[in-house]
């Protein structure tokens, strides 16, 4: 499988592309603004590749703002730099020469079986269709971090990655795209805690070292912004569903981006009526069908101790 992550590293991020590197053809990471600036995500981007020896994979620069919002950062999350917690060094890997946005349609229109990681806000996945609408029937899924069937982290009702850009996040469900979706009602439980980290810090490599003091900084963050016990390990959720997708269990659902509420702008709006309907019984011709055809698989329990089985061996092949 084809892969292409895109995202605002972000210690989350960094995981996801750590996991999609090992164990799918990752053929790109694009960068969009979001935990930090473009600018500082981008770096980090290119110090996980270095760090981790994977510089064969090209890295391109995305979008620098939202659609339609002013931008916004988790600085209280990730840090000044985005990816605090270990000094890294100034990378030196040259990025791609393309756009994001352009590196994306490109590599869809010249493969059969490209799937996308977004794993920060969606403004290059909505650039990419606007610019480039026929990618839609040529991407094979979208595999995302955004949103909630519950609470939110940016506002009540709100999630970060859809509250950033909730009109890209529109564009994107309302794409016809097959989309996977996790959001924090599952992604809070892949939760790093304390042993967790020490699990991944106990593999002794040099990796493994670096993963830990990120891991251990942005567990802080969260302990005491949230008063989470751990750290939320959001972002590699959307890659390890497509190396087992039996870690996860996953509910068609009709999902809406809130773009006008008061208090409820960016809040995916999850249509869960259809929840006893499956494949199987949905043959019946009983089946009165409310709502929306489902846009969406969303992911609704999610088995920690196999996830974390996953991540921690996958880190410890690295060097
Ligand atoms: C999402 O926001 C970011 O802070 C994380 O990297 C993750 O993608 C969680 O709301
Ligand atoms: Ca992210």
């Amino acid at each position: 499988m084809k892969v292409i992550c895109d995202g605002d590293p972000g210690h989350d991020d960094m995981l996801a592309f750590l996991l999609a590197a090992k164990h799918l053809e990752l053929i790109g990471i694009t960068t969009v603004m979001g935990n930090q600036s473009l600018e500082k995500v981008t770096k980090n981007a290119l110090k996980i590749v270095e760090f981790a020896g994977l510089t064969s994979i090209p890295v391109a620069k995305g979008m620098p703002r939202p659609l339609v919002n002013e931008p916004l950062y988790a600085p209280e999350i990730h840090g000044e730099t985005g990816l605090d917690g270990h000094a890294l060094p100034e990378p030196t890997t040259p990025l791609a020469d393309m756009h994001a946005v352009d590196f994306i349609i490109s590599r869809v229109m010249e493969n059969d079986d490209v799937t996308l990681v977004p794993t920060g806000p969606l403004t290059n996945i909505a650039a990419a269709l606007i610019k480039e609408p026929r990618i839609a029937e040529k991407i094979s899924c979208i595999s995302l971090m955004g949103g909630s069937l519950t609470y939110g982290n940016s506002t009540p009702a709100a999630e970060f990655n859809i509250y950033v850009d909730p009109e890209a996040a529109a564009v994107v469900f309302r794409s016809g795209i097959p989309i996977k979706t996790f959001g924090l009602n599952v992604t809070r439980q892949a939760e790093a805690t304390e042993a967790e980290v020490e699990r991944i810090r106990r593999i002794g490599t040099p990796v493994a070292t670096i993963v830990a003091d990120l891991l251990d900084f942005y567990r802080t963050s969260l302990m005491r912004v949230f008063g989470l016990k751990g750290a939320s390990l959001h972002d590699p959720c959307a890659v390890a569903v497509l190396i087992d997708p039996s870690i996860f269990v996953m509910q068609p659902m009709h999902v809406e981006i809130e773009l006008k509420g008061e208090f409820t702008r960016g809040m995916t709006v999850c249509d869960y009526r259809h929840r006893r309907l499956t494949s199987d019984n949905l043959q019946g011709k009983d089946a009165v069908i409310r709502g929306k055809k489902p846009n969406a698989e969303v992911a609704v329990a999610i088995d920690k101790e196999r996830f974390f089985d996953l991540l921690i061996d996958t880190l410890a092949s690295y060097r």
